[in-house]
């Protein structure tokens, strides 16, 4: 198999579930805590060992590839108060990645989101990356699906167990487990009544993929919505190819909404250095501490 070098964070959608917040700032800079939500997900595919950025983005939220330029004033002014260590982390992250936008002028939907990066991706396998799934887990989930993208050379969905009310929120895969957490998918079903769902196994942000997908999110045509479902993409594929999942060991947090988005802040406020110790006493006494 090629080593995996690129992935595709898709980031044109119109974020209306967290409107007015998403009139002027894109949905991916909300902060949580003092991180803007794309942040995770790139902090995860660089720990994940992938280089290549490609930001699907509206062209009306270039604010969103600015956060990963160099910032000179900023941070020569920090550098002469003393005060260069805040940007530790955000610095050595924006080395690390090689950046490349490319636009999504219509959002017609995720399917068509990832074929829009079809030139930049060019032959070879990549990730996707949809941020607004705050993933925290050790190893990071990325990293796990490519190790098994290694051993079956084809793509690897990431699946999360959920609830029977929630089946009609998701993709949901039909599956042969084959061990430890490691699933062959035999079908996939683009947001199932809870009655039809072949399984309580959704598939969540992440993908591995390889680009013979191109050709055939080129071929199909709008789904569910209207949109080109990247789901209804992926189950073409499967007529063609094995594909595999691998099951999160660890948490989500779809900040794409507003529950989601207070729950991860609360969440990453109670790991903050600076937060953890006053969140328990913030949450008990269900208002501000003293
Ligand atoms: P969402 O379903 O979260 O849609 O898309 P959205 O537009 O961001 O938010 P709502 O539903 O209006 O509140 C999942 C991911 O796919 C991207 C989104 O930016 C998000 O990261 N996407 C979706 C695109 O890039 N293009 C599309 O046409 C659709």
């Amino acid at each position: 198999p090629h080593v995996v070098r690129k992935a595709v964070f898709p980031a044109a959608g119109l974020g209306t579930r967290i409107l007015p917040a998403t009139v002027v700032v894109p949905k991916e800079l909300l902060p949580i805590v003092d991180k803007p939500i794309i942040q995770f997900g790139v902090e995860e595919a660089a720990a994940s060992g992938l280089t290549q950025v490609i930001l699907v983005n509206s062209p009306d939220k270039t604010m969103l590839e600015k956060h990963f330029d160099r910032h000179s004033l900023l941070e020569d002014v920090l550098e002469r108060r003393g005060k260069a260590a805040l940007l530790d982390g955000w610095r050595e992250l924006v080395e690390s990645i090689e950046l490349s936008t490319v636009y999504q002028a219509d959002p017609l939907g995720l399917g068509h989101a990832v074929l829009v990066s079809r030139e930049l991706v060019d032959d070879e396998p990549f990730a996707v990356v949809l941020s607004d799934d705050i993933i925290d887990a050790d190893p990071p989930a990325l990293r796990k699906m490519l190790d098994l993208y290694k051993e079956v050379d084809g793509p690897v969905l990431l699946v999360e167990r959920v609830p029977p009310d929630a089946v009609s929120r998701y993709g949901i895969i039909a599956a042969d487990a084959i061990g430890d957490g490691v699933h062959r998918v035999t079908d996939l079903v683009e947001k199932p009544p809870r009655d039809e769902a072949p399984s309580d196994l959704a598939i969540i942000g992440r993908y591995v993929l390889t680009p013979d997908v191109f050709p055939i999110l080129a071929a199909t045509g709008q789904g569910s919505g209207g949109e080109i479902q990247l789901t209804d993409g992926l189950r073409r594929l499967l007529e063609q190819r094995p594909i595999h999942a691998v099951e999160l060991n660890g948490t989500r947090q779809d900040a794409g909404n507003k529950l989601g988005y207070l729950k991860a802040i609360l969440y990453f406020a109670m790991k903050h250095p600076e937060l953890a110790e006053a969140m328990p006493q913030l949450l008990a006494g269900g208002g501000t501490p003293r």
